[in-house]
Order: structure tokens, then sequence, then C-alpha cells
């Protein structure tokens, strides 16, 4: 039977003509608040054919509708000689974010960007995820389903022939002469016979983001245990050191969840082999198996270059671009024969052994480091559209390949773009600025991807204490060991606001668990940008899920400015009420964390917890004055049954001393979790 929705839906799907210089461009609304239109004949793959994700429509239209703050055709759409070129109106104050992984800054008006794949590094911009799509402040965001690169210029870049055109002024006289007049309109172009463009409707801008997220599939969902704790370890450590390492962290009461193995698990590497080093992992099958014995998941690095004494090199039978990366062999994973013997390889050495997910290394780097622009691909790629998506294609690769055991990973991978969201892993990088990591975490979630803020080494105790408060507070919390060799008890002085930080982390898996679920379910981000929720500020501050707000404390810095909005907020430790739309200074002490509750939230944690699926009671931590309410979601936490819908996403509340529990979503219809809870009040 035809439901209401279903009837407006169908009412509301239109097509609008809207003319341009090459001719009439059909815009058709084929998602509730969705406009695409074909603009020439875009070259394949395009970002969303790359990363093979549909919309999720069921998703999208829970959404509520929604209009643009223009008129669709004011959208231009040109060609020259050589680009498509879009133009998108700006109204004046509007902020534009996006626009990739960004490392600085957040709102982009005012701005070039040069969209290509790339390590980042100071003074280029050049991305490790280069998303082709921004959200206005408006309450709408612009897609350009492309894997070439792009051009954009936010609000810069005057059109001689503009009707608005800012008034002329001169310097010589007038002080208020303006470098860099603003052009009123985004312009973006890109080299390629035609292009696919897609508005997305907000009405806030989250929403427009989280439209565009479930355009792109939803967001990743990781498994239960990916939500704990990741430590890595030196890259030539050998299975007993590595079973010692693990040993230690429960000797010493540390959580930890996931094992990650460097470069020397391999035979050979740069370029791998990847295949086990028979000196350093002698009995893999045992080694993992005892891993998981210990409630361990492994994860192995890799980069996609293959060595010519691999077996796999046989496998992939010359399917390789024209040109090597350090002499390794570059698979063309957009061929489906390659993707196959890969996923065959790995399968076989790894997945049926136990192996839980990868960590893709150097699928960034621009020409100088992979391959040429003009490189060629046995699929008919280029080497400049290739770079763009080789780390797309990797991920989607590993992805259909724990699909197809039905078991759900969760990886890191240093390089990603548009249409990822669903693809499940965690961007990370060489570079190691505090800040620049706090900046990619708001970032991250403005270009539809995850970033992981991981924690390497410090150079003293109070560096090591507030990266690592910063790591447990980001969606994937990962020591990355490879070449410190640090542990998390490196820095004795200090070993206990270390583990404090790292149990608070694990405490709080269900709570995060619920907030990757609202990702994939909704489409809003683990890591929520206050410029989304707090009136357009730009911050270092952000939500983690519904109702928790994290401000950063960095080295050196005895105190900071937290800006609460709107509704009471209360310190997560103590439940001491902090304030309530206002600016606060505080001064925490290297063992307080600055985390703040919603009043009349409760937070659903394991406390104690070493292991991201320790079976407890969840105690649910109250704040402020009752009822108190926590959003909870439950599924089997491995295997893809909640995509089929089994799972519960609801909420438990505590009226009175009475917990109960209220299904909204899903076909889970009672929780299988015991609570219990706690009013914190100082
Ligand atoms: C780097 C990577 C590091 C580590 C190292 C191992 O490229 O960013 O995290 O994995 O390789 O050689």
């Amino acid at each position: 039977m035809a439901t209401r929705s279903h009837m407006l839906l169908a009412l509301s799907l239109f097509v609008t003509h809207v003319s341009n210089q090459s001719g009439a461009s059909r815009w058709e609304e084929r998602n509730p608040g969705v406009w695409t239109t074909e603009f020439g004949r875009h070259d394949t793959p395009t970002l969303t054919e790359a990363s093979g994700s549909t919309p999720l429509k069921g998703q999208i239209e829970k959404l509520p509708r929604a209009e643009l703050p223009f008129k669709i055709n004011e959208v231009k759409l040109t060609k020259t000689r050589d680009y498509c070129v879009v133009s998108v109106p700006l109204k004046p104050g509007e902020k534009i974010f996006g626009l990739g992984m960004q490392m600085s800054g957040i709102n982009r008006r005012g701005g070039v960007y040069h969209l290509q794949v790339d390590h980042f590094a100071e003074g280029h911009d050049r991305l490790h995820a280069p998303t082709p799509m921004y959200i206005s402040s408006l309450g709408y965001a612009v897609f350009l389903n492309t894997s070439r690169p792009i051009n954009f210029y936010v609000g810069v870049g005057n059109r001689r022939t503009d009707p608005k055109i800012p008034a002329f002024k001169d310097r010589n006289t007038d002080r208020n002469w303006d470098a860099q007049p603003d052009s009123g309109q985004v312009e973006a172009s890109v080299q390629a016979p035609g292009l696919e463009i897609t508005i997305l409707a907000g009405p806030t801008a989250m929403q427009a983001l989280q439209r565009y997220n479930l355009f792109c599939g939803g967001g990743a969902m990781p498994p239960l245990w990916a939500v704990g704790f990741w430590h890595r370890t030196p890259s030539l450590a050998t299975s007993s050191q590595v079973s010692q390492e693990v040993d230690e962290f429960a000797k010493r009461g540390f959580p930890l969840d996931v094992i990650g193995l460097e470069p020397g698990w391999q035979s050979r590497s740069y370029p791998g082999s990847m295949e086990w080093s028979p000196e350093r992992f002698p009995n893999p099958k045992q080694f993992v198996s005892s891993m998981a014995e210990k409630g361990i998941h492994v994860n192995l690095w890799e980069n996609p270059y293959v060595a010519p004494g691999s077996s796999l090199f046989k496998k992939l039978e010359s399917r390789f671009g024209s040109h090597t990366v350090w002499l390794g062999a570059v698979p063309d994973v957009f061929d489906d024969k390659a993707s196959k013997s890969i996923r065959d390889f790995h399968t076989d050495k790894h997945l049926n052994i136990g192996v839980s997910g990868y960590k893709i290394d150097e699928v960034d780097g621009f020409d100088f480091w992979l391959w040429p622009d003009h490189a060629t691909f046995p699929s008919g790629l280029d080497g400049l559209q290739m770079r763009q998506i080789y780390g797309v294609l990797w991920q989607k690769l590993i992805d259909n390949m724990y699909r197809q055991k039905g078991q759900r990973t969760f990886g890191l991978v240093r390089g990603s773009n548009g249409a990822a969201s669903r693809l499940p892993f965690a961007i990370y990088s060489d570079t190691y600025d505090h800040h620049q990591y706090i900046t990619a975490l708001i970032n991250s979630s403005l270009a539809g991807v995850t970033w992981c803020a991981e924690i390497r080494s410090a150079d003293s105790n109070e560096e090591w204490v507030r990266r690592m408060q910063s790591a447990c507070l980001s969606p994937i919390a990962q020591l990355n060991a490879w070449d410190s060799g640090k542990k998390p008890w490196s820095y004795p002085a200090v070993s206990e606001e270390i583990r404090e930080a790292m149990l608070l982390r694990e405490s709080l898996v269900p709570y995060l668990y619920t907030a990757f679920a609202q990702y994939r379910l909704s489409g809003i981000p683990p890591v929520r940008p206050m410029c989304l929720i707090d009136g357009g500020v730009e911050s270092d501050q952000y939500m983690l899920g519904d109702n928790l707000l994290f401000a950063p404390m960095f080295v050196g810095a005895k105190t900071r400015t937290v800006r609460l909005p709107a509704g009471k907020w209360y310190d997560y430790s103590s439940g001491k009420f902090a304030g309530s739309s206002q600016t606060i200074t505080i001064a925490p002490s290297l063992s307080e964390i600055p985390l703040y509750v919603r009043g009349g939230a409760a937070i659903p944690t394991i406390p104690g917890a070493l292991r991201a699926d320790s079976i407890k009671p969840c105690l649910l931590r109250c704040y402020g004055e009752g009822p108190y309410v926590a959003p909870i979601y439950e599924d089997d936490g491995i295997s893809f049954g909640f995509e089929q819908g089994h799972y519960f996403l609801g909420t438990a509340r505590i009226n009175k001393g009475k917990i109960t529990t209220k299904l909204e979503d899903g076909l889970r219809p009672n929780v299988m979790t015991k609570f219990e809870y706690v009013v914190i009040a100082p």
C-alpha cells in the first residue's frame, strides 16, 4: 500500500529544465531533496561509481522536505574549450564548509582550492581526501561527482559581465580598497568532457551533510570491536614480541581491541609481498588465533605495490599500470579480474585465518611519488584519474571481500575521495601536528569521511597526555608505534592519566557505537563540527555523538575557552554544572579532560571495560535534572544483519528511578543489554 510519504514523494519528483550556454540541462530530483544533472557526457567512473555507493533512499525520505535558498536555474553550467564550469550563487555572509578533508581553517569562503589526492603538507592544498563537496551555512550542499581533479574558486574570481560586480575602488585614495573583491558565487571547473552535479537540500547545514552521506550509501558502520582501542607495534616486531606486548596491556590493566602489524609482518616491503615473513611470523595461523583467544583483532599494514617475487604478482597476470611505485607493480583495481585475484589472495592468506582488516598505506601521494598523469592502466584509466580514486577502489575491494564472508571489517587508509562515506575506513597521515589533527577531525566530517587522530610519540609528559585524550575522543582511537615503539605506559610519570583516558574511551564504546549507527542510518557523523550545530561558529571543539562536547587541550596551554551551546552543560567526570549558552574559561589539570554532557542526557557506558565487546550491565550516566534519555543502538556487532534491519535503535529513559526502553527503528523489538543508572552530581 502506498503510504502518504510515498505519494508525496511521487508528486514531488520533478525535472527542471535550465538553459545555459551549452543548451538545456535537466535537473532531476532522483531522491527527495537531491537534484542531479548531467552536463555534457561525464567520463567513467564517477566518484559514486568508483566507491560503489547507492543512495539509502528510505533513509533520505526520513529527512524533512526542504527547498534550496536559490532557484536551481540560478546554477550556471558553461563550457569553455577545455573545462566544464559550474557557478553557484553565494549570498552575503554565507559560509562555505567542506571541500575535502582540509587540515587548516574551516570556512572556505575567499579561498581557491585545487582538489587532488596527495599526502597533506603545509603550503599546498592537496589532500588525503579531496571530496569535491561543500556545505553552505544556508543549508544546502553541492557535490561534483567526478574522479577528475577540480578547481574551486569560493567567492573569488570576479566576472567582467557580472551585473552585481562590486564597485571599483581607487587604492591610491580609498583605505577600504579590497585585494579580493567578493565574487558572490562559487565557481568550479573540471577538465573533462562532462560532469555530473548534485545539489542537496537541508533545510539545515547538518541535514544537507546528512543527505550527502545518505546519498553516498550512509556512513560506515564498524564492527563493535573497532570502536575500542587500537595499538600498532614496531615495524620489525616478531610474533612473540607482539604477543608479549599484547599481554602487557592486560597485565597493566590497559584496554586493547586491535593490534596493528606494520611492514615487517611481510617477507619484504616497499614494494610488498603481502605474504607473511617466515622469520618474524613463522606460524601466522596460530598467531592470529592466539590473538583471537585473547579477544584481540589483527590488522595488517599494506601498500598496494606488488613485489615481483610475490605469488600475487603471478596471479595478477600483468594487470598492472605502465609505471611502478618503488619498482613494485601497480595493480589495476578498476579491472574486475585484477580485483578478484587480489580478493582471492587476501581471503586465502589472511581473512581465512582470522585477520580482521587492513591499513592501506601510500595510496595518496602526487606524481613524484606515485605515477605520472600519463601513466596507463589496462582498464583504460589514465594515471591522473586513477590517482584520484585509487584509495577508494582499494577500500571498496576490501569491503567487498569481507562482505562475501558476511563479516564486517574496519581499517585505515591514507587516500580517499568523495562518495566514500559508507566505506569502513578511517584516514590517517604522516603529518603530526595536534592542532591540524583536530582541524582534520572537524573537516573530515565536512567531507563525508572519518579521520583517526592517532597518537605516536610526544616530547613531554604533557603532550603525551593531551594527545592521548584527543586520540581517545576521536572516532578511531589508536596508538601508532610503528616507529616510536611507544606503549601507553612509556611515560611513567603520567601512566595513570593515560590509563584513565583509555579507560574512558573503552567505557564509551556503547555510546560511540550508537553514534556510528546514527552515521549509517541518518548520515549524521560521529564527530559533529560546531559550525553545523552552533550557528555557523568555527571552533576547535566538537560534539561527539548527540550529547558529548569535547574541547581539546593543547600542549603549553594552561587555560582555554569553551563555548557552551544552548541547554545546560555538565562536566562529564564530576557532574558539576558548567554553564548554558555562554563561553567559559577553564584551567583543567593534566588529568582533567574537558568533556561536557548535555543536561537531561544519559550516556551509555561500560565502566572499567578492557575490551569493546565486554558483556556487562551498561551503566547510564545521567546528568542534570531528569527524566534522562539515552539514544541506544544494538546489533550483533559483527555481521551485515543490520543492513536487513536486524538492529534495535531507540532510547533508554530513566524517569523516577525506572528504566524503560523504546524502539524507534529496526526489527529487534527488545534490547539484550541490562541497564543500570547513576546520576552524576558533585
Ligand atoms: C607510513 C605510514 C606510517 C607507517 C609507516 C610504515 O607510510 O604513514 O603510519 O605505517 O609507513 O613504514
